[in-house]
C-alpha cells in the first residue's frame, strides 16, 4: 500500500505540494560578512532538496539587518543581490520541491552582540545569561517600517524564484511578542485586546497578498501557546487562526513556545500536560480545533519520529502536513525513506543529548547547566548542518558540551567576522 505521506495536496492558491512532508525552518548562520547566501548554504539546500521532502522552508531570514536573531542570518531587504538568492532558490528546488523562504524580525530575542537597542513591542527585557539588552519600545513610525520591511521582503522573495513565503510569527519572535500580552503591555491600536495584539500580522499578510498576487503561496508560523503564564494562549491561537484564514493564508503552521520556554524542541514544557509531554508530536492535540477554527491546511511541527504516527495524522485528516526539523539534519534523506516505506521511525539523536539525564534526582540543575544543556542541543544540530554544507555526512556521536562549547566558538567568530570583517 502506497504511505498517505506520498500523496499530493493543493493549496487554496492553487499550488501543489507534491507530498506530505515538509521540512521545518532552521537556522542555518552559514550567511557571509554581508549577510547574504554563501555556497555552503546553496549545497546544504541543494542536498536537502534530493531527500524526497516535498516543502523546504528556509531558516529564519531577516527584513532588517540592524536586527537579527544571531550572526550568521541571511537578510533580504533589497534587490541589490538578487542573482545570489535566485541561485539558491534554483539549487533549492532542484528535486521539483517547493522552497519557501521564512522571514522574521527578531524584536527582543535580538542577541546583544548583534544590538544594544533592540525593538520590542514594550519595555520587557529579555534575562537569559545577560545575552540581551533592554529593548526600546517601538513607535507608531517604528511598527509601520516593520510592516513595509515584510513586504518589501516578500516581494522579493517571490523576484527570487522561490515558490513560497512564510510569516514567522512564533517562537518569541518580534510578530509573536506583539501577540503575548505578557509581553505587549501597549494602551494604543496594537495592545489589549487580541484584535489590536494581532493587527500588525494581519496588516502584514494583506500587504504581502497585494505584492506577491492571488497564485503565491502564503503560510504562518505561529504558536498554539507560550507556554507561559499570562502569555499567548490555545483560545487566542485559535481565533487568530480564524484571521488568518480570512485573511487569504495557505499554510498554517503550529509550533510552541519561546527562547524562555522551550518547547519548540520539547525542552522543558513546563506547562504542557505530562501526557503531552511524553507523547511523540507535542503539538498535536491543538491540531483539530486550530483546523476547524482556521479553515485552511495546518501543518504541524515537533516531535514528529515514527512513519505509523505520520501516516495516521494524515489518514485521519487531523492534519495536513507534517512538519520535520532536527531529523533533516541527521538524515537529510529520511523523508524519501518514509514515503517508500522503508524506515519504520527516524532517529534524531535529541535523546541522548540531555546532560545528566537522571543525576539531578528532584534537585533542578542550575540555570548555567539548563543553558549548556539547550545551547548543546541546539548545537549539535547547527553543527550537522554545516557539516551538510560542506557536503559532508553527519556526525551523529558528538556531544552535548562539545557541541556548546563549538556553538559558542562559531558564534563568537560569526559575530567578529560581521562587525569586523
Ligand atoms: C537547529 C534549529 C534551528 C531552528 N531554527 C528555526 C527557525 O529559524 N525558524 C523556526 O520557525 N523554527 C526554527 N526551529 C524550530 C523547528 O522549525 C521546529 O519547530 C522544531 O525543531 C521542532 O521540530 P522537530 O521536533 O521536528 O525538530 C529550529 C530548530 C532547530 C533544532
Amino acid at each position: 500500500m502506497t504511505s498517505p505521506l506520498a500523496s499530493s495536496i493543493s493549496l487554496p492558491n492553487g499550488s501543489v505540494l507534491p507530498n506530505r512532508l515538509c521540512k521545518s525552518a532552521m537556522t542555518e548562520g552559514l550567511a557571509d560578512k554581508f549577510d547574504l547566501p554563501t555556497a555552503e548554504l546553496i549545497q546544504l539546500y541543494k542536498t536537502w532538496a534530493l531527500g524526497g521532502t516535498g516543502l523546504h522552508i528556509t531558516g529564519n531570514i531577516m527584513v532588517d539587518r540592524r536586527y537579527l536573531e544571531r550572526a550568521g542570518n541571511v537578510v533580504l531587504e533589497d534587490d541589490k543581490n538578487i542573482e545570489l538568492f535566485r541561485s539558491w532558490s534554483k539549487q533549492g528546488t532542484a528535486g521539483g520541491n517547493h522552497l519557501w523562504v521564512q522571514l522574521n524580525h527578531p524584536g527582543r530575542q535580538c542577541p546583544r552582540m548583534v544590538s544594544k537597542t533592540p525593538l520590542c513591542p514594550s519595555d520587557v527585557q529579555l534575562t537569559i545569561l545577560g545575552n540581551f539588552s533592554r529593548p526600546r519600545p517601538m513607535d507608531q513610525s517604528d511598527i509601520e517600517e516593520v510592516i513595509a520591511r515584510f513586504i518589501t521582503s516578500a516581494r522579493l522573495v517571490k523576484e527570487a524564484g522561490f515558490t513560497g513565503v512564510q510569516i514567522h510569527c512564533a517562537h518569541g519572535y518580534l510578530l509573536s511578542q506583539f501577540l503575548s500580552p505578557k509581553i505587549n503591555q501597549r494602551q494604543d491600536q496594537w495592545g489589549g485586546t487580541l484584535e489590536n495584539r494581532a493587527r500588525i500580522i494581519r496588516r502584514i499578510i494583506v500587504g504581502v497578498r497585494k505584492v506577491v498576487g492571488t497564485d503565491f503561496p502564503i503560510g504562518v508560523k505561529l504558536n498554539s501557546a507560550d507556554f507561559q503564564k499570562g502569555g499567548f494562549s490555545l483560545e487566542d491561537c485559535i481565533t487568530v487562526a480564524k484571521w488568518l484564514g480570512e485573511d487569504s493564508v495557505d499554510l498554517l503552521e503550529i509550533s510552541g513556545g519561546t527562547y524562555e520556554q522551550l518547547s519548540l524542541i520539547g525542552v522543558e514544557p513546563t506547562d504542557v500536560r505530562e501526557s503531552t509531554r511524553k507523547r511523540e508530536a507535542y503539538f498535536i492535540e491543538y491540531a483539530e480545533r486550530i483546523k476547524q477554527s482556521a479553515k485552511i491546511p495546518v501543518m504541524i511541527t515537533g516531535g514528529f519520529r515514527s512513519r505509523v504516527v505520520m501516516e495516521r495524522a494524515i489518514e485521519s485528516g487531523e492534519v495536513d502536513v507534517i512538519g520535520l526539523a532536527r531529523p533533516l539534519c541527521t538524515d537529510p534523506d529520511c523523508s524519501a525513506k518514509l514515503i517508500n516505506q522503508t524506515i519504520q521511525s527516524i532517529d534524531s539523536h535529541e535523546d541522548k543529548l540531555v546532560l545528566g539525564q537522571g543525576f539531578w534526582g528532584n534537585n533542578s540543575p542550575s540555570s548555567l547547566i539548563k543553558a549548556i544543556n539547550s545551547f548543546g542541543q541546539v548545537g549539535f544540530y547547527y553543527w550537522q548542518i554545516i557539516r551538510l554544507s560542506r557536503g559532508l555526512a553527519p556526525e551523529t556521536q558528538l556531544g552535548t558540551f562539545k557541541a556548546f562549547l563549538r556553538h559558542m566558538t562559531n558564534d563568537f567568530k560569526l559575530n567578529i567576522k560581521r562587525k569586523f570583517g
